[in-house]
């Protein structure tokens, strides 16, 4: 985590009913005359002691935001998450529309929501603005150089020709996830195309950029790429330029109940 965080525990406020205990995964909490206590300041500060205290006695220092009560009115409909999971397609052709600002801040905060591995909170957003183009032009130039030998051994590549928009599509936002570990930079982009898809956008994850930030030294330099950040995803998102009217078939589960 980039901040320092500190439990503590409000002894006016504690009734010693050890549900912070039982909840924690660290096993960094005890219960003492009759009060909670942290035993050290060195977890992962998942917070899970402030989500479950009954009495709200338990405060963690560093977060810029305050817990917020729960009311049942975060629950998902199954079967409405499943149809808007089916509904929703790769976007490649966008209309000539701005995406709002706070669509945009939604779908960041999608991603900065989205659970890490040891709670590292270590996925950090690009959003590209002002360097969008300058970015897709150093993409472009990189898959220029390399689509020769791509033709040599792949058909899609000896059909495809990388113009000025091969990565972005003309598409007005691209928010680049960067995240030391794949899977926690995977997880917050799908969380941000969800965010995408509830304000009406669509979005395209675009690999290829992906790959040309791992490639290009001249882009990670331009995006700001420290050594070891890797640029996991890149979601072009944009309002959709072509009306689908039936989900895509997709192969069934391969799935085993063992
Ligand atoms: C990790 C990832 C990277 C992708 N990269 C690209 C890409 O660079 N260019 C592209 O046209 N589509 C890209 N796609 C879109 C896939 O081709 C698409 O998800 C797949 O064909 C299924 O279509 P659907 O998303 O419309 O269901 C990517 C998808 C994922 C999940």
């Amino acid at each position: 985590m980039r901040f320092h965080h500190e439990i503590a525990i409000d002894p006016a406020r504690c009734i010693g009913c050890g549900r912070c205990v039982d909840d924690c995964p660290a096993a960094n909490l005890v219960v003492a005359d009759g009060k909670a206590a942290p035993l050290t300041q060195g977890c992962i500060m998942c917070a899970h002691c402030v989500a479950v205290c009954p009495t709200n006695a338990v405060t963690i220092s560093g977060f810029d935001e305050e817990p917020r009560p729960l009311d049942g009115a975060e629950a998902l409909e199954p079967a409405r998450l499943l149809a808007a999971l089916g509904a929703r397609r790769s976007m490649r052709r966008f209309a000539d529309r701005p995406v709002a600002d706070e669509a945009l801040a939604d779908i960041v905060e999608a991603g900065r929501l989205t659970p890490t591995g040891g709670n590292a909170q270590d996925v950090s957003f690009i959003v590209l603005c002002e360097r969008l183009e300058r970015c897709e032009e150093l993409a472009v130039r990189l898959f220029r150089r390399v689509l020769p030998f791509a033709r040599l051994v792949d058909a899609t590549a000896r059909r495809t020709e990388i113009d000025d928009r091969f990565f972005f599509k003309g598409a007005p936002a691209v928010v680049v996830v960067v995240a030391k570990d794949q899977v926690n930079g995977a997880l917050a982009a799908s969380n941000m195309e969800l965010a995408a898809q509830a304000h009406g956008l669509g979005v395209l994850y675009s690999g290829f950029f992906a790959m040309a930030a791992r490639l290009s030294p001249a882009l990670r330099r331009e995006l700001g790429l420290a050594r070891g950040q890797k640029a996991v995803t890149a979601l072009v998102v944009g309002h959709s330029a072509v009306n689908y009217r039936r989900t895509a078939p997709k192969e069934p589960a391969d799935v085993r109940f063992l």
